[in-house]
């Protein structure tokens, strides 16, 4: 079993919105797997049971306690495991990080978010996990030509050496609508964002399988 730590210490950065499309992207890929949900608002237990057709399991934890849940999902033979952590509060971010294989920073293109960013890297360098960084909520690209914000909060993501993963999540209300019932953005028509949530969910499962060493 592999555990991913879905993180940023920003709240609204879209952590849970990554969690749940991760974990439903597994999902409908076959992968047996377990969200584990220890942001106290417990607002991916709601998605994810709001859903009317069958999907990955969901339960309810604190960091306190993230250690008992992957030890639940090992018995019930997980293949994997995501964690969607609140925001703010370092000691349940950090356990998290501690039993995952590879953290998942999540952050917006904004000048509060990069510096919220910058914490978050801190942390799970100091921790020394596997780590890369999605940009959510940007504004779509016009003509391959990205927003001056998106390409300022690429340079600050440069200077701070932060392993960008090869894909932006564009602000789309689908990710929105999809989610009320429980949905993946791939399960609906719009296939813009369909392909970005497949395009993050092959980077994160080929960064999960690597070996330690190789990540
Ligand atoms: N790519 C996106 N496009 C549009 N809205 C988004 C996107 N990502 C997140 N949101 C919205 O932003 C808000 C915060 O997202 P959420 O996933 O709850 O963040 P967090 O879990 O980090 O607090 C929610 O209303 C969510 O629907
Ligand atoms: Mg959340």
């Amino acid at each position: 079993m592999r555990t991913l730590a879905v993180i940023a210490l920003k709240g609204g950065s879209g952590k849970t919105t990554v969690a749940t499309h991760l974990a439903l992207g597994a999902h409908l890929r076959g992968v047996d797997t377990l969200l584990v949900d220890i942001d106290p608002q417990f607002s991916a237990r709601d998605i994810l049971s709001a859903r009317e057709t069958p999907g990955p399991e969901c339960v309810t934890s604190s960091g306190r306690n993230v250690l008992a849940a992957q030890f639940g999902a090992l018995s019930q033979r997980k293949e994997l495991l995501i964690i969607d952590t609140p925001a703010g509060a370092v000691e349940a971010v950090s356990e998290a990080i501690v039993i995952a294989d590879f953290a998942l920073l999540v952050v917006r293109p904004t000048l509060i978010d990069l510096s919220g960013l910058a914490r978050t890297l801190m942390l799970v360098r100091k921790l020394g996990k596997a780590c890369a960084v999605v940009v959510n909520q940007a504004p779509v690209a016009r003509e391959n030509v990205e927003a001056p914000l998106v390409k300022r909060a690429l340079k600050g993501l440069d200077y701070m050496q932060a392993p960008l993963a090869p894909v932006i999540l564009r602000s789309r209300s689908i990710y929105q609508t999809a989610l009320e019932r429980g949905r993946s953005a791939e399960e609906m028509t719009d296939r813009a964002a369909a392909r970005e949530i497949a395009a993050l969910c092959d980077f994160v499962q080929a960064r999960m399988a690597a070996k330690p060493d190789e990540a």
